[in-house]
């Protein structure tokens, strides 16, 4: 059985997740988080809070998952967020041809590839339908858009689209979430919900799903000043696959602290690379295996539309790598889109500390030239003028002055175009900021945590199946168990396990069954402690505390459990310590 395989199966049979909606066959790519995995989402959402959000003191927003047409008309999503999708003419399924090819051939990342040469692969290797095995040399492939489509209100005279990023839903309220922040850069705002992409081939339980769990970051920064605080993290030590290792014959991982990163160049950017540094240690802090990760640079013809640079954090899971988080710098992409989309101002003015006074080119076109020089035109060639004038006042110094409009050239008297340079004071700037962007797919992390914690061992010549997640992240933090129902033992083990609760702790109570087979139910689920009240705890008042890994016991009093468990949990002490 594969990684993946022995995941989905304990996944299923122990409540971490199953495929939605079984009792009606189902639909690919939708999944229901059982309670473990629910809980398990939570803590990584949590986790994640308490470190991008609070410790990075920036604030956090919930926006619809459906938005109208116009928002992604301006994002770019509607003409652009496409897969490569090939048809089987013989039994009409389809599949991802990008997927196809890496699954097929050497190549990687041939979502890089233009759809022609995809096609071509396809031919040359003769690579077969995967449902019928017919050839699927010489089909076509074509572009798929990944959103889903709806109807806002009845009729289908307003459509929307479930978002496919969270990200667009604090974009576009940039200028209100801007006057929240008083207008001063840098900022983030970041989200935790849920987006929709209709993939063209579900795959891997959760690592390529229609219906996903996002937790985004948008950090506006002004490019010219903003700095990020790269000292608390420049000996962070970053496994960097860039993309010149990529392509190079004998390129592979390097390991550069985020300092050198920045000082040879390899990441470009000092936000970027500051962000690689802050995750790393996060992903240590949730589980995942650090000799199973690394950090790998999109290939140029592989970025998104809106991005300039963009580095994955990739996990390893049965020798695939696949992207947990998505680190990109999107530039004033997105700010700038909506801006021109919506005629709404997405800047922020930047005051200066003292008013500057500036030259400041100007035109004033006599229109009485332009109108019957350029008739239906004037109007254009006048805004042109202006234009130029404020990007290069230059193009005035000779007699006549050229502008083009629309791939036509329009020349006219610099004299007709009244241009001066006026002397002006300025109290400040409107800036557009640039957007830094950590990217996470939460329902990615969960499976990576999952399969990484995922260990097998032997107690007692037995086989034993457990997870090694860090008690913080662990759906339950402690199991309580009577050791048998009689003689006062299960009230009072209920009343531990209520007292616990109480205390905040996640607790299971669990009589059935002999003692052992409740420990290893435990331990399949990841709980970090299991407590069991026996005769002893009837007359001392204490109880065993059992540790999942090393399955040793200790004999601990019951007044200051809640609290020792509390001191376990949080690491500030140690299960042999006590
Ligand atoms: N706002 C940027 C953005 O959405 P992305 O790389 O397309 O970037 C970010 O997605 C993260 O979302 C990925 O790193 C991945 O963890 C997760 N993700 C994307 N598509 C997914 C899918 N179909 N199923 C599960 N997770 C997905």
């Amino acid at each position: 059985m594969s990684e993946g395989e022995r995941l989905t199966e304990l996944a299923k049979r122990r409540g971490f997740y199953f495929p939605a909606a079984g009792a009606y066959g189902g639909a690919a790519g939708f999944w229901t988080y059982g309670p473990q995995g629910a809980a398990l989402k939570s803590n990584v959402e949590d986790a994640w809070r308490d470190r991008f959000v609070v410790r990075e003191g920036h604030q956090e927003i919930s926006a619809p998952d459906v938005m109208p047409e116009p928002v992604f008309e301006a994002s770019g999503h509607l003409d652009g967020f496409d897969d490569m999708i090939i048809e089987c003419a013989e039994c009409g399924a389809t599949h991802r041809a990008d997927h196809l090819v890496e699954d097929n051939t050497d190549i990687e990342e041939a979502e890089s590839l233009p759809n022609e040469e995809v096609m071509d692969i396809i031919a040359d290797h003769d690579i077969a339908c995967p449902s019928c095995h017919a050839s699927l040399a010489g089909e076509p492939v074509d572009n798929f858009n990944l959103m889903f489509e709806t109807n806002i209100g009845p009729g289908t005279s307003s459509p929307g689209y479930l978002r496919p990023e969270t990200a667009q839903g604090i974009f576009v309220e940039f200028p209100q979430l801007s006057e929240y922040a008083r207008n001063q850069l840098p900022f983030g705002v970041a989200q935790i919900g849920k987006a929709y992409r209709n993939e063209i081939s579900p795959r891997k339980s959760l690592v390529r799903v229609r219906e996903f769990t996002q937790a985004e970051l948008e950090h506006f920064v002004d490019p010219e000043e903003d700095e990020p605080p790269l000292s608390e993290v420049e000996d962070v030590i970053l496994p960097l696959y860039s993309a010149e290792s990529q392509q190079a014959d004998d390129g592979g991982v390097e390991h550069l602290t985020v300092g050198e990163a920045v000082a040879d160049g390899v990441v470009t950017s000092d936000w970027v690379a500051y962000y690689l540094g802050v995750a790393k240690g996060w992903y240590e802090r949730i589980g995942v295996d650090m000799d199973r990760f690394r950090f790998r640079q999109h290939l140029p013809g592989e970025l998104a539309h809106y991005a300039s640079d963009c580095w994955d954090a990739e996990a390893e899971i049965d020798g695939d790598w696949i992207e947990i988080t998505g680190f990109a710098y999107r530039g004033d992409y997105d700010l700038e889109k909506h801006a021109e989309h919506s005629g709404e101002d997405f800047t922020v003015f930047k005051q200066y500390d003292e008013p500057v006074t500036v030259e400041r080119p100007t035109v004033d076109p006599d229109m009485s030239y332009l109108g019957p020089e350029f008739g239906g035109d004037a109007q254009t060639v006048a805004d042109a003028l202006e234009a130029l004038a404020e990007r290069n006042p230059e193009a005035f110094d000779g007699d006549e002055v050229t502008v083009e409009v629309d791939g036509d050239s329009f020349t006219v008297p610099v004299a007709e175009t009244n241009f001066s340079v006026e002397e002006v004071t300025e109290n400040g700037e409107h800036v557009r900021p640039h957007v830094v962007e950590p990217s996470f797919g939460v329902g990615r992390l969960v499976y990576t945590v999952l399969a990484h914690a995922y260990t097998e061992d032997e107690v007692d010549g037995e086989e034993r199946t457990y997870l090694d997640l860090p008690p913080e992240q662990a759906p339950t933090t402690v199991g309580v168990f009577p050791l048998m129902d009689k003689d006062g033992m299960a009230d009072y083990a209920r009343e531990i396990a209520g007292a616990l609760r109480e205390a905040g702790h996640s607790v299971t109570y669990d009589d059935s069954g002999a003692i052992g087979r409740r420990y290893r139910r435990q331990d399949e689920i990841g709980t970090p402690y299991c407590v069991t009240v026996d005769y002893e705890s009837l007359e001392e008042d204490t109880v065993t505390l059992r540790e999942r890994d090393s399955t040793d016991q200790k004999r601990v009093s019951i007044d200051g459990l809640a609290e020792t468990l509390e001191r376990l949990t949080e690491g500030e002490t140690t299960f042999d310590a006590l």
